[in-house]
Order: structure tokens, then C-alpha cells, then sequence
């Protein structure tokens, strides 16, 4: 099995200098970025839109991995896929129509996912996975950095993975929230290949150390 990707989640990063963060974390060797939406309403938080997304594009040319946790969400599906993003994931309860939103982000030529929180059950993906490239499950309640990862979601990435794998269809399982050295190990058993960090990465002074500890053991052992 390889390595699982690594996703910095850019809330943690030095908001003052954000352009040189976005640019050492792929010169660290990041997999992909992890971008933060938040509206102060969907989560009891407010980060940034597309306009900072955009500006940071020309930074690194890693994947934009953009994480909406906003509601509603389609009215703002065009603005993130033209000001960079790869990779557009919703909360299902952003909206009436999952299965819509999923068809849009798709048809803007964009990968397309789905988040759960930690409440919502695996069941909610299950017929629209022909409409999914990425499947995130959230190991903490979406809206701020640094809580605590909620072991809770082990069995549900478990599930996730049977999931995917009996559907024999191309599509990530990213887990988000607390995940650090200790917790990493515990997701990728689960069957998780993708792991956003905030603190674990831009909360440390070696980015490119710190998510080789994230990959264990396989890496840091290489
Ligand atoms: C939380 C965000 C996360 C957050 C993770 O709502 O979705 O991406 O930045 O932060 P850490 O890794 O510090 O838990
Ligand atoms: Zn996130």
C-alpha cells in the first residue's frame, strides 16, 4: 500500500505571510493544499473565500484541495473552480440536493467531494458514489484547528473503505481533524489514504519533518 498523501490544512499557517507558506509546504514536499472555507454561519467560524485562493494559485502548483464549509454552497462552486481549486468538497447539509452539487462541481471539470461529519452517517454517500472522487470524514466537529481527533470515526473510515473498494471506483478517503503523528498511523490502518493536518504541519518548524512523521511508519523508516 503507498504512502498516504499528505494535505496541509492552511488554517494553521502564518496568515501574514500566507504566499510563502503556501510555497514551503510544496517545496516540503506536501501532496496537495488543504483549503479552509468558512462562513461564520454553516461553522461558528469565518477563514477566507475565493479571492485569497486565487492569489495564493501562483504560489505552488500542488493540487487545491478546497474544503467548503459553507451553506449554501452552489452559489459558489464557479468562483472556487475558476480561482484555482482541483479538488471541491461540500458537507451534505450545505444544500437540498447533494446529488446536484456533486453534477456541478464535475461538470466545471473539477474532482468532486463529499464531507462527513462526525454525526452524519456513511449511508448519506452511498448513492451518488458515481458522483464522487473523494470522500472526507471529519475526525473533529468542522470550524476550527487544533481539537482533539475523535476515535469515534475510526469504524466509520473502516466502512468508508469497504465502501469504496467493493464499488471498485477511483475514490479518495481523507480523513480531517486532529490527525497527528500519534493519530495518523490509526487513520491509514483504517483504510484512509489522505490526511489533511493543520497544527501537525504548519504548527511545526520542520514542515518537511513533520509530515514524514505523518506518512509513518513506512517513510520514517525509509
Ligand atoms: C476544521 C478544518 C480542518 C482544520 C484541521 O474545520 O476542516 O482542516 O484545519 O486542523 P487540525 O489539523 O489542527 O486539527
Ligand atoms: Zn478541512
Amino acid at each position: 500500500m503507498p504512502p498516504p498523501l499528505i494535505a496541509p490544512s492552511l488554517l494553521a499557517a502564518d496568515f501574514a505571510r500566507l504566499g510563502e507558506e503556501v510555497a514551503a509546504v510544496a517545496a516540503a514536499g506536501a501532496d496537495w493544499l488543504h483549503l479552509d472555507i468558512m462562513d461564520g454561519h454553516f461553522v461558528p467560524n469565518i477563514s477566507f473565500g475565493p479571492v485569497v485562493v486565487k492569489a495564493l494559485r501562483r504560489h505552488a502548483a500542488i493540487p487545491f484541495d478546497v474544503h467548503l464549509m459553507i451553506a449554501p454552497a452552489d452559489p459558489y462552486l464557479a468562483a472556487f473552480a475558476e480561482a484555482g481549486a482541483d479538488w471541491i468538497s461540500l458537507h451534505p447539509e450545505a444544500g437540498p440536493h447533494l446529488h446536484r452539487s456533486l453534477q456541478t462541481i464535475r461538470a466545471l471539470g473539477k474532482k468532486a467531494g463529499v464531507v462527513l461529519n462526525p454525526a452524519t452517517p456513511v449511508e448519506t454517500v452511498a448513492h451518488v458514489l458515481d458522483l464522487t472522487d473523494l470522500i472526507l470524514v471529519m475526525s473533529v466537529n468542522p470550524g476550527f484547528g487544533g481539537q482533539s481527533f475523535l476515535d469515534s470515526q475510526l469504524p466509520k473510515i473502516a466502512t468508508l473503505r469497504r465502501m469504496i473498494d467493493a464499488s471498485g471506483r477511483d475514490i479518495r478517503l481523507q480523513v480531517d481533524g486532529g490527525v497527528t503523528a500519534a493519530t495518523a498511523p490509526r487513520c491509514i490502518k483504517a483504510g484512509a489514504d489522505v490526511l489533511v493536518a493543520g497544527t501537525a504541519v504548519f504548527g511545526q518548524a520542520d514542515y518537511s519533518a513533520a509530515m514524514a512523521a505523518l506518512r509513518q511508519p513506512r517513510k520514517q523508516a525509509a
